[in-house]
């Protein structure tokens, strides 16, 4: 897909990976609807207008269903098409298992899991009647092979790649594709959190001996947009640190 003009949702997009996903973005001439909780910085919006991008921003929470439709819908009044979505919003809530508050598990999946679903269910309808489109949707390596203190956020990622290979087998026929990122360790504020000791052991577990940079992911997502013939996968940014069979 030539990225020039289109119209591209990046949830979450008020910093971190969504920031950045939506800079490189910027920077192949698309348009760009911004999203998050809480109001977004004038110089992100000043960045990416400097790089010839469009932007409108729309706030509020994912997880709720009537937002997500308002989200696709205004994204599409204002700009005219909906090309790309990035579901790139997501929270973690860590703890284990046996002290997991039930609303932090909720949480985790309401935010990861079915904001991931309310935003696809809506864009879907309008990527269905152009007939083009792609979905890109952040899992995380933690998805795949699960992590201590994180069994609500590991399965909402889970979920996301079920979600993922489902609606790219549903969507393919109209020319649709649906993939899936899954991050190791990237230096964001989600990472920040972490002690330098839990930073140290997973560092140990990364074969490149680094946490990743956001535009290491932030690339990807251009790159899964461009490419017509790609689908259904989930690809790991992660130093190394998973290495599927
Ligand atoms: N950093 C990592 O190492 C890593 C690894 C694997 C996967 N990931 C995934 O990559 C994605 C981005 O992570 P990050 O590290 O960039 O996180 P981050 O720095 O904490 O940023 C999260 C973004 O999501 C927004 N957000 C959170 N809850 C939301 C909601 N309910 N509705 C709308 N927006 C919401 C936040 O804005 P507000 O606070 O204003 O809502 C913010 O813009 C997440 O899905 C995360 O799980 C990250």
């Amino acid at each position: 897909m030539n990225l020039k003009d289109k119209t591209v949702i990046v949830t979450g997009s008020s910093r971190g990976i969504g920031k950045a996903v939506a800079v490189e973005f910027a920077k192949k001439g698309a348009n760009i609807v911004l999203n998050g909780r809480k109001p977004i910085a004038e110089s992100l919006m000043e960045e990416l207008e400097a790089l010839g991008a469009k932007t409108h921003t729309i706030l509020g929470d994912v997880s709720d269903f009537d937002f997500a439709q308002k989200l696709i819908e205004e994204a599409k009044e204002v700009f005219g098409s909906v090309d790309v979505l990035v579901n790139n919003a997501g929270i973690t809530k860590d703890m284990l298992l046996m002290r997991m508050a039930e609303e932090d598990f909720d949480l985790a999946v309401n935010v990861n899991l079915k904001g991931t679903f309310n935003t696809i269910r809506h864009a879907s309808k309008v990527m269905l009647k152009q007939k083009s489109g792609t979905i890109i949707n952040m899992s995380s390596v933690v998805g795949l092979v699960g992590n201590v203190g994180q069994a609500n956020y590991a399965a909402s990622k889970a979920g996301v790649v079920g979600l993922t290979k489902s609606a790219a087998r549903e969507l393919a026929a109209r020319g649709i594709t649906v993939n899936a990122i899954a991050p190791g360790f990237i230096e964001t504020e989600m990472t920040e959190v972490l002690s330098d000791k839990m930073k140290e052991q997973a560092v140990g577990q990364i074969p490149l001996k680094r946490f990743g940079n956001v535009e290491d992911v932030a690339r990807l997502a251009v790159f899964l947009s461009e490419n017509r013939y790609i689908t259904g996968q989930v690809v790991n940014v992660d130093g190394g640190m998973v290495m599927n069979g």
